[in-house]
């Protein structure tokens, strides 16, 4: 009876190893080896604070969707009729820094000291989803029209009384200010 009892316990031990070491390898390869799915990478790259990696972007989706919401249909494919040059691009690195940067931040990180107080906050040209869901057509649309006069309601003013070739440029500007790391 007493060698009965020893020699059923190493194996019920070994079972359990055998059990559990396959469990943990897995668990080890998903978690810590970076084998999460994609799926799950962008779930967690939308919650706020929670980046996966160390260069994620913010993502903000649900920010370019509301004002793609606002902005008329037939804006949205518009582009340049001229390409932007690099003396245009210039100019509106100087009209950037003087009438946005005040509430979207030198890097356009939406983070300029006038746009604290707004809700909801000036746009981060950092948002990967600006620049993988925003059609140019449409924030041409938005500098030009503004956002305050839509069912947005927020605080991005019109700026319409500029020309139409230095609202395309600073389209552009800002789609390589928010590219830049
Ligand atoms: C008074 C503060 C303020 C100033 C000045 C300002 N913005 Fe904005 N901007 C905002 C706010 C607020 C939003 C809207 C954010 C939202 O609705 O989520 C916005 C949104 C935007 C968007 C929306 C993204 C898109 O692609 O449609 C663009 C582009 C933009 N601003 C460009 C500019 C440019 C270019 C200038 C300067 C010529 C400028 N803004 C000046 C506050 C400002």
């Amino acid at each position: 009876m007493a060698e009965e009892t020893t020699s059923v316990r190493p194996s019920r031990w070994l079972l359990a190893l055998y059990v559990l070491l396959p469990v943990w390898a897995l668990v080890y390869l998903f978690v810590a080896g970076g084998l999460v799915q994609p799926e799950v990478q962008l779930v967690a790259r939308n919650v706020e604070g929670v980046s996966v990696g160390t260069a994620a972007a913010p993502d903000g989706s649900e920010v370019v969707l509301a004002i793609l919401e606002v902005v008329p249909e037939e804006a949205r494919d518009d582009q340049p009729p001229r390409p932007v040059t690099d003396a245009m691009l210039a100019q509106a690195k100087t009209q950037y820094d003087t009438l946005c940067a005040v509430c979207h931040g030198p890097e356009g990180r939406g983070d300029g000291p006038a746009g604290a107080a707004l809700n909801p906050k000036p746009f981060n040209f950092h948002y990967r989803a600006f620049h993988e869901r925003m059609p140019v057509g449409a924030t041409h649309w938005v500098i030009k029209n503004g956002l305050a006069n839509t069912a947005r309601r927020s605080g991005m003013p019109a700026f319409g009384q500029l020309p139409d070739d230095q609202i395309w440029a600073l389209v552009e500007y800002v789609r390589r200010l928010g590219r830049r790391p």
